[in-house]
């Protein structure tokens, strides 16, 4: 009696102590991720859950040394922005070694076009038409990042843009579904090095976690965090389609957008982040808020206070908060209280230790941070870059838009005058994102052109312009400041200057002009209502161009800019973007012939800013505008000429291609069958070059309006002078699926039209139905 009367008391008071007494990840049931989970889950307090969901920078709020204590108090679950060893090895020792349950710290950071190496950016990677290279940045990225002992990324960026006005163009990949999603799905590969999502991620590989869920592309008026408001259907050809890429590429995380979808905030949107993004989709990994979006519902206006809003976002499937402490304050209130179940928070805290899991932390949580003796000397040695790479992607990634009487290349025997404001910019040839790329590494173009003139031909140099005069943009972007020269500014008068840059012009055979944006205007919270390039810049190629001599202009840009006189009165334009750590050497090795310019554009240029927007792939319409037949009651605008000044797909090589008319293999494609579509590409030039061979499809009847073609398929090749190749594109029911009026998937029958060519606009045309 005796004896059973105190076993229930001591079996009470175990199964009290036994979270206490044995709490930490269970090693024996670490080949298990589920009850390995399952496992810690069970053993965490309220608060611990709460702490698992916290994501926090170090900075004057929290420094180092209190963030450790946070940590050893189970109240942090990962930090962003914390790339050193030296700071992040404490910070997991107090994880795993002070706190409770010994659950190991997350380090993410944005790693989005490199890290210390840069590579180009999103536009200019865009623009290679190459995943392999794409996949390889992606890679090499993770390499220096994880041995930064970063674990997750915020990449890549897939948001479709079609509106050059908003900042963060540069960041994304253009303005394509189909090679948006191309290019997710590669740097997701890159990334992770291939690992499918569930897996468990090796040492140099870095968890992708695709953003922003979903749209931010598509704010209103291009203006950053602007509403987004948008039919099902567009949304789910047009604009979903990347995210699901990398998510089927096995991305493990997902980053909220800040802006809101049809009337609701993403980051409160239980439609997107539960039933489309969980449920439809089947995504089993980690959500991110943006930075303090949960706090901006209630200035969203559906938030009421802190409470709701931590209320709002945890119900609706956001599991990590980064930057606010909403969660913090609010959720271990809610939870008492039963206004948010206990099974709601289970599922996000379950997904960020699933999340820690698959980033081998649990089998190693000093994996990416290794040991003190290792720890490289100087973080920012040269040594630790990947020069090689970043040169040669930097010169895939560039687009000759024009080249009258074959201008360039230029001959290396020649005196070259270089002018501009960009010419001799290393911050802005690293562009934004840069992760921990240093300024000082980056070769400018000035450098570049040195290199490769040596001994032989002659380098005269002058600005020529600031990139602005206007003291409030300067003010503004140094402002947003990332480094300590954001923007360099020459005191001297505008006209000096251009005195200076003529001067130096007439001394030489040829003139290169750098000019473009300065990278701040091409980012985050950047939009711009005019496109063209600063007055301070065209007052100088002006002057430029009245002393006659060949003017070649170097773009140096994060977005379409409006490109009129500069089209009608430079001989040759070569869009390089932001074109990394290597990009003076890249543009060097273009402008010289060195390399032959292969890239292509991911995105319209357009006429103006009023023309906006002039994607290619737009819908039908009833009063289209049709070259040379009056223009009368179409869709045009009266005063200009319509169409992009530069289609989706352009770009011009130091060679000539010539493509043959396209041969179906059929005329009919039965339901499951395949119709191959072939094409003879010839090089008729006489240099190797590489070209890229575009697949568009035109639905010609359809249940719903569809667009006037879409890109389905691409194949970049290199070709020999004189060498012809056959291209084959098959043609599957894939590649003619929609979704409908219903969002139902499907190829409908009926007749589609074959588009093949070297750009969107002039291509060959074939026919073949759908039984
Ligand atoms: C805000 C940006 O919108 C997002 O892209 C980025 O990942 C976070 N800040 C963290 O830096």
């Amino acid at each position: 009696m005796k004896f059973t009367t105190k076993r229930p008391a001591l079996a009470a008071l175990a199964a009290l102590a036994a979270p206490l007494a044995f709490a930490q990840p269970n090693p024996a049931l670490i080949d298990n991720k589920p009850a390995f989970v399952a496992d810690l889950l069970r053993q965490m307090t309220l608060e611990e859950k709460v702490g698992q969901l916290r994501l926090i920078s170090i900075g004057p709020e929290m420094p180092a040394a209190q963030l450790a204590e946070e940590i050893a108090a189970g109240r942090v679950g990962g930090t962003f922005n914390s790339i050193n060893h030296k700071e992040q090895r404490p910070l997991q020792e107090a994880a795993v070694n002070r706190s409770r349950l010994k659950i190991p710290m997350l380090f993410a950071y944005d790693v989005l076009h490199g890290h210390r190496t840069s590579f180009p950016i999103g536009l200019g990677l865009a623009s290679s038409w190459d995943m392999e290279a794409v996949r390889l940045t992606a890679r090499t990225a993770a390499v220096e990042a994880s041995a930064d002992g970063v674990d997750v990324t915020f990449a890549p960026t897939v948001d479709i843009s079609r509106d050059p006005r908003w900042g963060r163009t540069s960041e994304g990949f253009g303005e394509d579904p189909y090679l948006v999603s191309q290019i997710a799905r590669a740097m997701v590969q890159g990334f992770q090095n291939g690992t499918p999502a569930g897996k468990v991620l090796g040492r140099d590989s870095i968890m992708a976690s695709v953003k922003h869920f979903a749209l931010y592309g598509a704010v209103e008026g291009g203006r950053d965090y602007n509403i987004v408001d948008m039919s099902p259907m567009r949304m789910y050809n047009d604009y979903l389609p990347p995210y699901k890429a990398a998510i089927d590429a096995g991305a493990g995380g997902v980053m909220i957008a800040l802006n809101t979808v049809n009337g609701q905030p993403a980051t409160s949107n239980t439609w997107l982040l539960q039933d489309l993004l969980r449920k439809d989709w089947g995504f089993r990994g980690v959500t991110f808020s943006d930075h303090g979006a949960i706090t901006e519902l209630m200035r969203h206006g559906v938030a009421r206070d802190e409470r709701e809003a931590a209320k709002l976002a945890i119900k609706a499937g956001v599991d990590m908060s980064m930057a606010d402490q909403v969660y913090l304050k609010e959720l271990p209130g809610l939870v008492k209280s039963g206004e948010v179940p206990m099974k709601t928070l289970d599922n996000a805290v379950r997904e960020v230790l699933g999340a820690k899991y698959d980033m081998g932390l649990f089998h190693a949580p000093f994996l990416r941070i290794g040991k003190a003796e290792d720890d490289p000397p100087d973080l920012k040695a040269d040594s630790r870059l990947h020069r090689a790479p970043a040169r040669d992607v930097a010169r895939r990634s560039m687009v000759l838009l024009e080249n009258r009487n074959r201008t360039l290349p230029i001959a290396k025997g020649a005196t070259v005058a270089l002018v501009g404001p960009l010419a001799d910019a290393p911050i802005d040839m690293m562009g934004v994102w840069s992760g921990q790329a240093v300024w000082k590494q980056s070769v400018t173009l000035r450098t570049g052109m040195e290199k490769a003139l040596e001994g032989q031909g002659r380098l005269l140099y002058a600005r020529g312009a600031n990139v602005t005069e206007d003291k409030a943009i300067v003010e503004y972007l140094n402002f947003l400041n990332w480094d300590e020269h954001e923007v360099v500014q020459d005191k001297r008068a505008p006209q000096e200057m251009i005195d200076e840059a003529v001067a130096t012009a007439k001394q030489a055979d040829v003139v290169v002009a750098a000019v473009g944006e300065s990278r701040g205007m091409s980012h985050e919270s950047s939009s711009r209502t005019r496109l063209d390039l600063p007055e301070s810049q065209q007052a100088l190629l002006k002057a430029l161009k009245a002393t006659g001599k060949p003017l070649v202009l170097v773009l140096m840009n994060g977005r379409p800019l409006t490109l009129n006189w500069e089209k009608a009165n430079a001989d040759a334009m070569l869009e390089t973007w932001f074109a990394g750590t290597e990009g003076g050497h890249a543009i060097a090795d273009v402008l010289f012939g060195d390399a032959n310019p292969s890239g292509k554009l991911p995105i319209s240029l357009p006429r103006s800013v009023g023309q906006i927007p002039t994607y290619y792939n737009h819908p039908r319409l009833g009063r289209p505008f049709t070259p040379g037949k009056p223009g009368n009651y179409t869709s045009q605008y009266f005063d200009e000429p319509q169409g992009a000044l530069y289609p989706f797909g352009h770009g011009l090589s130091y060679t000539d291609f010539s493509l043959s008319d396209v041969t179906l293999s059929s005329a009919r494609m039965p339901r499951g069958g395949k119709v191959e579509a072939s094409v003879t590409v010839t090089n008729t030039g006489e240099r190797a070059g590489e070209t890229v061979v575009q697949l568009y499809i035109q639905d010609v009847a359809a249940s719903v309006v569809r667009p006037v073609k879409e890109l389905k398929d691409f194949r970049k090749l290199m070709l020999q002078p004189g060498e012809k190749k056959e291209v084959r594109f098959t043609i599957g029911e894939d590649k003619l699926a929609f979704y409908n009026a219903k969002l139902q998937y499907l190829a409908e029958p009926g007749e589609f039209k074959v588009q093949i060519g070297l750009d969107s606009q002039n291509v060959k045309e074939q026919g073949f139905e759908l039984k």
